[in-house]
């Protein structure tokens, strides 16, 4: 019997199998090919059995005769523990160095904590943007490992610009397969790197929190939209995130005082992702944001 450990799982130790590990071993070239090929479909051959921490259609797997498919869950607190690890780092460069580290595991720990920020915003701008889908250019700010792309693509969005602060991070966007550019930028720091008036869509999930993107960067974002366009912005709920939260709205309501643009939708969200610090048991809820930008 042949047995194939995902690459990811199996290079992090979620593939713990101590009687076939020699087996697994030996199939590490298939591996390396199915994390290439990972979201494009992927034919397997001579593999029986397949272990993975993700569900099968992760990796759209495809083969006419392997027996089985065994989900090998990582456990909540593994995760919990590796995101407190990145609460404590404070400097934009420490941060950074997290996600860079954080990469390659970064798709499936967000299935354990079942983080819901890149589908909740994808809807979101869904079920209001009217125009031409396929002719749209989304701009998706800290794009991560493309996420909201993956989730946009399944509305019909077909064209995609990611930014993001980590090397790392974007290497995973850019195997994806889904954008057409991708761009490295610390925000914050630098100037966001997209021309103004220029996006259909712009959407930053996960990143407006306390640590990560600063406040003044939403300013940006409006800028990068065309006229007419749609901001799609997502935030934390949670007790160490409300202070960020409410400075947040307070500039959103800035700015659509100054006629910048007008609020469409501003949602809270249950059960938007489990909470991971000790001060909170089960889930945390989250907001998230959609702005019109003004015709000018
Ligand atoms: C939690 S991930 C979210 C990724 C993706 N949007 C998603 O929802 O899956 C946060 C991302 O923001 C990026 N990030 C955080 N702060 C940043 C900053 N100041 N400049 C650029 N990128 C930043 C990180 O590198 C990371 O990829």
């Amino acid at each position: 019997m042949v047995v194939l450990g995902c690459f990811g799982c199996y290079n992090n130790n979620l593939v713990q199998l101590p009687a076939q590990r020699d087996v697994i071993r030996k199939s590490a070239a298939l591996t390396n090919h199915m994390r290439a090929n990972a979201h494009s479909g992927v034919i397997l051959c001579n593999v029986d059995v397949v272990f993975c921490c993700l569900p099968q259609d992760h990796h759209q797997l495809r083969h006419e005769s392997f027996t089985g498919f065994y989900i090998m869950a990582k456990t909540f607190e593994h995760v919990k523990a590796a995101i407190q690890s990145l609460h404590k780092n404070t400097t934009s460069e420490e941060k950074v160095n997290f996600y860079n580290s954080w990469a390659e595991n970064y798709d499936q720990d967000v299935v354990v904590l079942e983080y819901r920020a890149p589908s909740v915003a994808a809807n979101t701008v869904s079920s209001h943007f009217s125009g031409d889908r396929d002719a749209a250019v989304v701009l998706d700010v800290a794009c991560g490992t493309g996420e909201v792309a993956r989730q946009m693509k399944s509305h019909g969005f077909g064209h995609f610009v990611g930014i993001d602060g980590s090397e790392a991070m974007l290497k995973v966007a850019r195997e994806s397969g889904l954008y057409q550019e991708l761009k490295q930028c610390m925000m914050g720091e630098e100037p966001l790197p997209a021309q103004w008036d220029s996006f259909d869509v712009v959407v930053i999930t996960g990143a407006l929190s306390v640590g990560h993107v600063p406040i003044t960067v939403v300013r940006e974002l409006c800028r990068s939209t065309k006229p007419g366009g749609y901001v799609c912005m997502t935030t934390r709920s949670n007790h160490d995130n409300l202070d960020y939260k409410a400075d947040l709205e307070r500039e959103l309501k800035q700015m659509e005082e100054e006629g910048l643009w007008n609020c469409i939708e501003a949602t809270e969200v249950e059960n938007w992702e489990k909470a991971v610090s000790n001060q909170e048991d089960g889930y945390i809820s989250g907001v998230v944001y959609l702005y019109k930008k003004r015709q000018q």
